[in-house]
């Protein structure tokens, strides 16, 4: 069976509630397209206007980063429930600015990829190698070693729901894409270890986006790719070219 593609913008740290409102009524039309899912991952503030913007149309709101803690004493975190009760229906999770900036390790991603799906959450799971990695050529193991620790824990169901996103660091918001060949080598490889640690439906199942510099340019040329399930695009989200990405064809 073939998998549905699932592209998704990452807004990172853009929008305000109003200007998200706008942003949304602007592509709404341009992004109509049943044959993939369509999720925008926004701010935490404007989830809840994203969500009623959307309404109707075939856009699904994601957050881009949760708590692994159900509740409590933990300021300034947004716990899984209330992503939920707001109608996110996916979270981004171990994007490599909160690995790099905000103190990320696999360990969290595992805990919060583990409760992302006891509350019915999508998870969005990044992994990707830095330059230096690339250079010395061990971005295969580093990624194997982050999809590893991610998984841990979790079981087949959950996994064949799960998205994986492979964004290269240095391709992301520099204009470097990786060549559809290389995105296609590490996502097959990605996709080799998901059949390692479970089976081969499962490794069938999961959806392995792309990130990193996909524009309305490069956008058909990856996504054509066997391993590459869609993109999660971040400037050109936030612009009508996004329509084009996602309707790629
Ligand atoms: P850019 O598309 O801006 O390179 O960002 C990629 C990204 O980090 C998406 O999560």
């Amino acid at each position: 069976m073939a998998r549905k593609k699932i592209i998704a913008g990452n807004w990172k740290m853009n929008k305000t509630p109003t200007e998200a409102v706008a942003l949304i009524e602007e592509l709404k039309p341009l992004v109509a397209n049943d044959e993939a899912d369509v999720v925008f991952c926004v701010p935490a503030i404007d989830i809840i206007p994203a969500v009623e913007a959307v309404k109707g149309s075939n856009i699904r709101i994601g957050a881009e980063n949760m708590y692994f803690e159900e509740s409590g004493a933990y300021t300034g975190e947004i716990a899984p429930a209330m992503l939920c009760d707001a109608g996110v229906e996916y979270v981004v999770l171990g994007h490599s600015e909160r690995r790099e900036y905000f103190a990320e390790t696999d360990e969290t991603v595992n805990k919060k990829v583990k409760k992302a799906f006891e509350h019915g959450l999508t998870p969005i799971i990044c992994c990707g190698e830095s330059l230096t990695q690339r250079k010395q050529g061990i971005y295969i193991e580093w990624i194997r070693m982050q999809i590893k620790i991610a998984f841990q824990d979790v079981t087949a169901e959950q996994a064949k729901k799960a998205v994986i996103a492979y964004e290269p660091i240095w391709a992301i918001g520099t204009g470097e894409t990786a060549t559809a060949e290389q995105a296609q080598e590490v996502c097959a490889a990605i996709r080799g270890c998901i059949r390692e640690i479970y089976d081969e439906d499962t490794a069938e199942a999961i959806r392995i986006q792309y990130g990193g510099s996909v524009n309305a340019g490069n956008a058909a040329e990856l996504f054509s790719k066997p391993d590459i399930d869609g993109g999660l695009v971040g400037g050109a989200s936030l612009k009508a070219d996004f329509g084009k990405i996602v309707n790629y064809k």
